[in-house]
């Protein structure tokens, strides 16, 4: 049969509250970040040539039954392959990404959703987001042992999500009572998930108590947040992002370079700040009003940010 070619996409995300608490049960507000993507393009080969899967960004390139059976991009289309109880296409399929790698963007989960989405379509079929988060989150667990799934979910969903690890009815999608204006700098610095969810473990482990009082006190304010986005009222938000910095570093997981990037921001009239994913590097994001976006981006920049995205929520 011939098969034509394809192209699928998927956004990047970051985490407006809640990142860790999550990971044990408390819930998280996440938000799709469309200004960056990955991009998968499946196009037909010759008869009997394989799936090559080809990552020119990440340097990678694999044939699919001869390339390391835990590289990322073979899981996914294994995966997907079995779930759509598909045999082995002929066919060349390349992935590129503008999402910023390691930096709490949900890079890896939007690689992977665009591949499982693209090889999917070349095969005539068009998962639902509940499949596409179910087949990532799968491949997530090779980023690092324990993702909550919040990744997976908002990317597959491209929605705003209220997120609680392992519910059964599936996400919430938020309903955004009035627009969120969002500025996301980057520190440069990596973030390297299984690490950071590792120390945190470690820490967890070690002080219990306390670990599980500050998560708690995150969820406390991703629930108060989720009501304030739902009516509408943003400027309460600012101070709501700003206590879930400081708990957040409380747990550990912030850095200088985070701090200081925050720091500018509020500075410069953000209604609020806060690291974005993991931390330790990555991103931080920043609550701001739509006429200072150029002010804030500035004074980050001038404070070492290597980027900045800014983004609105609706
Ligand atoms: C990573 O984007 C967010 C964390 O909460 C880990 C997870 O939820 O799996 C740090």
């Amino acid at each position: 049969m011939t098969r034509a070619a394809v192209t699928a996409s998927a956004p990047g995300k970051a985490i407006l509250f809640g990142e860790h608490s999550v990971v044990y049960g408390e819930p998280a507000i996440a938000v799709p970040v469309t200004q960056v993507a990955a991009t998968a393009r499946i196009v037909p080969a010759a008869r009997g040539s394989g799936l090559s899967l080809i990552a020119p960004d990440v340097k990678q390139s694999f044939s699919l039954g001869t390339g390391p059976e835990q590289a990322p991009l073979v899981v996914a289309a294994r995966l997907t392959l079995d779930h759509l109880c598909a045999s082995i296409p002929d066919a060349t399929l390349t992935v590129e990404s503008s999402i910023p790698i390691a930096s709490g963007l949900g890079s890896g989960a939007a690689v992977s959703a665009a591949l499982v989405r693209a090889l999917a379509a070349f095969l005539g079929v068009s998962l639902s987001p509940a499949d596409v988060s179910d087949l990532v989150y799968e491949v997530e667990k090779i980023h690092h042992g324990t993702p909550s799934g919040i990744d997976n979910t908002v990317i597959a969903y491209e929605r705003p999500i209220y997120f609680v690890r392992g519910a059964t009815a599936g996400p919430d999608l938020l309903s955004v009572g009035a627009p969120i204006n969002l500025l996301i700098a980057d520190t440069g610095l990596p973030s390297p998930t299984k690490e950071v969810v590792g120390y945190v473990r470690t820490g967890w482990a070690r002080e219990t108590a306390r670990y599980e009082a500050l998560f708690q006190r995150i969820g406390d304010v991703a629930r108060e947040a989720r009501r304030r986005i739902e009516i509408g009222n943003v400027s309460a938000l600012g101070r709501l992002m700003d206590e879930n910095q400081s708990l957040l570093v409380h747990l550990g997981v912030s850095s200088p370079t985070l701090d200081r990037l925050i720091d500018a921001a509020r500075k410069a009239g953000a209604l609020g700040a806060k690291l974005s994913g993991a931390g330790e590097g990555g991103n931080m994001v920043a609550l701001v009003q739509p006429e200072a976006v150029d002010t804030v981006a500035a004074a980050v920049t001038r404070a070492g940010a290597v980027r900045t995205i800014q983004t609105e929520v609706a």
